[in-house]
């Protein structure tokens, strides 16, 4: 079986860090154990595009135990944890294709290789998996039943795709799933990036004033933690009812050009490109920390800081200093990329496991159904993010109330007021 890893000899440590995340997905467990039974993707061929951690393992080992052939590359160049890819190739037998801080060039040659292989479902983070198909390979659209899309970059892409009426096949947008954004986003991206920033710099964030661009679901995480932190944090955003929400939810807010000047420390997480930029870097204070916790490495304007920069060098692993030419630096933590995912481990697996759990039963109900389904991007069936949720509740030991006969005629009821 061929796979490319960096060393196979780290299996050991990934094999005992993947046993750790399972005991903390408890309603991918029990998916596990019902496609154990069911073995909805028997003879089901998987090409997984998403960040090789502990927990896309846990996810990987499901679609297995449900019949599939599971292929992986990684969906970000730096966000492999290494001895997870070892475990997965050498005790689990899986073609895994991805090694932390792959170039460019490797990172496509992977994706290649699992596409090579002829997946019937694709399984993105970021959709480049469906990308390479529409753009290089476009013959092996014929034998894809259908995708799965984990992340909002990618959610944007493949409507975009869909709109422009080329998109191939149906997709499901797994993020878009109340049980994913809602949590992962939020509560998952919240606690890694600050874990990231601080594993990256060890820097105390309270008393620290903390820029957040983009107040989507990530940056209301993102600020809510950092406030935790006791940071003075500032949102800088576009949408005036982002904007709205965020000094609602007590955050000082302000165009990014007016933050720059006072920011000890600036996180972009919006999805767009070049989100900071030269006229930016140049007025930012002596020592600031920028970093990126965003899908791409596009939201710092990475080349323009560079045209201003007059020495660079690494000072500690994942800070890069960036000596500018008026005499102040600026620290670039992970190369602009997931903060979270590179400097740190990701998001947690609880959180994870909502979002695996979306996975796992939309790739089962794509082997079903995907046949009869149009082209376009659909939302997780609600079935299945009701029944996540329920899962979740279960397996953390929370029982909720259910209405009365009264209370559901009363809320069927229009006639019905005081
Ligand atoms: N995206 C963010 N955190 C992740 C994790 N721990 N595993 C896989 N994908 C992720």
């Amino acid at each position: 079986m061929k796979y490319h890893v960096k060393d196979i000899g780290l299996r050991g440590k990934g094999r005992k860090r993947i046993e750790w995340a399972e005991r903390d997905m408890p309603v991918l467990r029990r998916i596990r154990e019902s496609f154990s039974e069911r073995r909805p993707l028997k003879g089901v061929r998987v090409g997984a595009c998403l960040h090789v951690t502990t927990e896309t393992a846990n996810l990987m080992l499901t679609l297995k135990e449900g019949g599939a052939e599971v292929y992986l590359c990684a969906s970000n160049p730096l966000s492999t944890q290494d001895d997870v890819a070892a475990s997965l190739a050498k005790d689990y037998g899986m073609p895994v294709f991805a090694v932390k801080g792959e170039d460019n060039r490797t990172y496509y040659n992977h994706i290649n290789e699992v596409l090579d292989r002829k997946p019937m479902i694709t399984m993105d983070d970021g959709a480049d998996l469906v990308s390479t198909i529409h753009m290089k390979r476009k013959k092996d659209a014929a034998g894809v039943i259908g995708s799965t899309e984990e992340t909002t970059t990618g959610v944007i892409r493949l409507k975009s795709l869909a709109k422009s009426g080329l998109l191939k096949f149906p997709v499901i947008a797994v993020n878009d799933a109340a049980t994913k954004h809602l949590f992962d986003n939020r509560y998952g991206t919240g606690q890694s990036t600050i874990d990231g920033i601080v594993r990256a710099t060890n820097r105390l964030l309270s008393g620290s004033t903390f820029v957040v661009s983009g107040y989507g679901w990530c940056g209301k995480g993102v600020s809510m933690r950092a406030k935790g932190m006791g940071a003075n944090v500032i949102v800088a955003e576009v949408d005036p009812l982002r904007a709205l929400e965020a000094v609602m939810d007590g955050f000082r807010v302000m165009p990014i050009a007016e933050a720059a000047k006072v920011g000890d420390i600036f996180c972009t997480v919006t999805g767009d490109l070049h989100v900071i930029r030269k006229e930016h870097f140049k007025t930012m204070k002596d020592g600031a920390i920028v970093c990126n916790s965003g899908h791409f490495n596009v939201e710092l304007d990475i080349k323009g800081l560079k045209t201003l920069t007059k020495s660079r060098r690494v000072i500690r692993e994942f800070v890069e200093e960036y000596r500018l030419k008026n005499g102040r630096c600026v620290y670039l933590l992970a190369d602009g990329r997931l903060v979270n995912l590179a400097s740190a481990e990701g998001h947690p697996a609880s959180v994870m496991d909502m979002s695996f759990a979306n996975q796992a039963l939309s790739a089962a109900y794509l082997a079903e159904r995907g046949s009869k389904l149009e082209n376009r991007v659909y939302a997780v069936p609600e079935a299945i993010d009701k029944e996540i949720a329920k899962m979740k509740l279960e397996t953390l030991g929370v029982k909720i109330d259910v209405l009365t006969a009264e209370q559901k005629k009363y809320l069927e009821a229009w006639e019905m007021g005081t």
